[in-house]
C-alpha cells in the first residue's frame, strides 16, 4: 500500500483548549503528516518522519497548513438554495422560505441535485464532514448519504419528522415517522461512513405522540444520534410552553420523551434555564453554537464562556440555510463576534478546536474526524493563510501562529482552501 508524507505546518492538540489554552495545541512549521489507506498513520516535525519513512511518495505543501477538514455539526442541507433569505425571524422564516423549498424534495432528482451541490460547496469550503437534517421524504436521506458515499465522505443525517404546525405536503404522522425512519436506520447506520441520526425537527412542529415514537426508536437504537432544536428564539420558547403545558421547561419536552442523552445533538441552545443546562451537563449531551445563524436570523448570543465554565460537550455548525455562510471560517469569525459581545473573546485555538474536534466529540465520532492523529481518517485540508491581499498583508506581521491563523478565521473563505483531501483522497485543489 503507498504511503504519502505530506509536509507543510502544522497544528495538532494534545489537549483541549478551552481548559489548558493555547498549549494544548503544537504548532510545527516544518510538520508532516504521514498517510496510508486513507487513514493518518502518523504526525510529526518532517525530517524525522522523512527519514523513517523512505519509501513514502511526498507531497509538499509549502508554508500551507495542514489541519483536520471541518466538522459541521449542525445544518440542513435542502435549505441550500435559499440560503441569504431576507428579513424574516424563525417563525415566519421557516413559513415563507423553508417549508416551500422542503416541499421540492418530495421530488428524488431535486433532492440528488441539492445534496451534490451543498456536499461540493463543503469540500470547496473547507468542510469534511456534514451533520445535516433532511426533509420528511425517505428519498432526501438517500440522496444525501448516496452523494456522500460516492465522494467518500463520512455523514450524518437523519429523515427531518413533523406531524403538525407544518403545510400537509410536508407532514408524516408519529407512526410513519417512525416506521420510515426505523427503515433508514436499516438502510444506512453504519454503512461505509454513514451515520443515522433520528431528527424530530423541534417541539413545535411535533406531537407528544410523535416525539414519543422517536424516543422509542432511540432506546431501540441507542448507536444512532439524535439531533433537534432547542431554545433558538424567545418566542418559540413560549410557543413551546403553550403547546406543552406540562413541561417544566423546553428541554423537558425531549426529556419527557425520551429524547434526551448523550447522543443527542441540541442546535442553538442559546437561552437556556438553569434546570435545562443541568441536566445537559449531567446527561452529557451535546450543545451546537450556530453563530452566523444566531445573527442572520437575529435569535440570541450564545454564552460560550458560561457554557464551557459548566463543563457542557459544545460543538460548531453552519446551520444552512439559517446560518449565512458554507464557510466554517465565517462561522468561527461569527463565534468570534459573538465571544467579543459576551466580553469573553475566544482564542483562535479554541475556534479552530470547535470546528475540528469539538465537533467530533458531540457526533462521537473523536478519533475517527477532526483530528490528524494516528488511525484517524485522513479527512484533511491546507489553509493557505496569505489567501487575499488584506490577510496577507496582515499574516506577514505575525510573531505566532495564532496571529497568523486569526486573520483567515476571520476574513478568510473558501479561497483560502487550497487543498481538501477525504479519506487521503484529494478533492479540492
Ligand atoms: N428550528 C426548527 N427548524 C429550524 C430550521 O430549519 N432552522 C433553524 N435555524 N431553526 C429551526
Ligand atoms: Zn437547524
Amino acid at each position: 500500500m503507498t504511503k504519502t508524507l505530506h509536509l507543510g505546518q502544522t497544528l495538532t492538540f494534545t489537549g483541549d483548549p478551552f481548559t489548558q489554552g493555547p498549549a494544548a495545541a503544537t504548532h510545527s512549521s516544518r510538520g508532516a503528516v504521514l498517510v496510508e489507506a486513507g487513514r493518518v498513520v502518523a504526525a510529526g516535525e518532517a525530517d524525522a518522519l522523512r527519514a523513517q519513512h523512505g519509501e513514502a511518495e511526498v507531497i509538499d505543501h509549502g508554508a500551507g497548513l495542514i489541519l483536520p477538514g471541518f466538522v459541521d455539526a449542525h445544518m440542513h442541507y435542502p435549505q441550500t438554495a435559499m440560503i441569504a433569505s431576507w428579513g424574516k425571524r424563525l417563525i415566519d422564516w421557516l413559513n415563507s422560505y423553508t417549508f416551500p423549498e422542503e416541499g421540492k424534495f418530495a421530488d428524488r432528482a431535486y433532492a440528488d441535485e441539492i445534496a451534490k451541490r451543498t456536499l461540493d460547496l463543503a469540500i470547496s469550503n473547507g468542510t469534511t464532514t456534514l451533520t445535516s437534517f433532511c426533509t420528511i421524504h425517505p428519498g432526501s436521506v438517500d440522496a444525501f448519504f448516496e452523494a456522500a458515499e460516492a465522494r467518500g465522505m463520512a455523514a450524518f443525517a437523519g429523515k427531518t419528522c413533523m406531524d403538525r404546525n407544518a403545510p400537509d405536503y410536508l407532514s408524516d404522522t408519529a407512526q410513519s415517522a417512525h416506521d420510515d425512519s426505523k427503515a433508514l436506520i436499516e438502510r444506512w447506520h453504519g454503512k461505509g461512513r454513514a451515520t443515522y441520526v433520528i431528527t424530530p425537527r423541534f417541539s413545535p412542529t411535533s406531537t407528544p405522540e410523535q416525539l414519543e415514537a422517536l424516543g422509542a426508536l432511540w432506546a431501540a437504537n441507542p448507536s444512532c444520534l439524535m439531533q433537534t432544536h432547542l431554545s433558538e428564539q424567545v418566542d418559540e420558547i413560549e410557543w413551546v410552553s403553550g403547546l406543552y403545558p406540562e413541561a417544566r421547561d423546553y428541554l423537558d419536552t425531549y426529556e419527557q420523551h425520551g429524547l434526551l442523552g448523550a447522543r443527542g445533538l441540541y442546535g442553538h441552545a442559546i437561552h437556556l434555564e438553569p434546570r435545562e443546562t443541568d441536566r445537559l451537563r449531567e446527561v452529557g449531551a451535546g450543545l451546537v453554537h450556530c453563530p452566523t445563524s444566531n445573527t442572520f436570523i437575529g435569535s440570541g448570543l450564545f454564552d460560550m464562556a458560561a457554557r464551557m465554565a459548566e463543563g457542557q460537550r459544545i460543538g460548531l455548525a453552519s446551520d444552512t440555510g439559517g446560518g449565512s455562510s458554507f464557510s466554517m471560517l465565517r462561522v468561527m469569525g461569527a463565534a468570534y463576534e459573538i465571544g467579543q459581545l459576551k466580553r469573553n473573546p475566544i482564542h483562535p485555538a479554541q475556534l479552530l478546536w470547535l470546528a475540528t474536534e469539538g465537533s467530533a466529540k458531540v457526533l462521537h465520532a473523536e478519533g475517527e474526524i477532526g483530528r490528524l492523529a494516528p488511525g484517524s481518517m485522513a479527512d484533511m485540508i491546507v489553509l493557505d493563510l496569505a489567501s487575499t491581499p488584506g490577510i496577507a498583508q496582515r499574516s506577514a506581521l505575525a510573531s505566532d501562529i495564532w496571529e497568523a491563523l486569526f486573520p483567515t478565521i476571520m476574513m478568510g473563505d473558501d479561497r483560502a482552501i487550497a487543498k481538501t483531501y477525504v479519506a487521503g483522497r484529494q478533492v479540492k485543489g
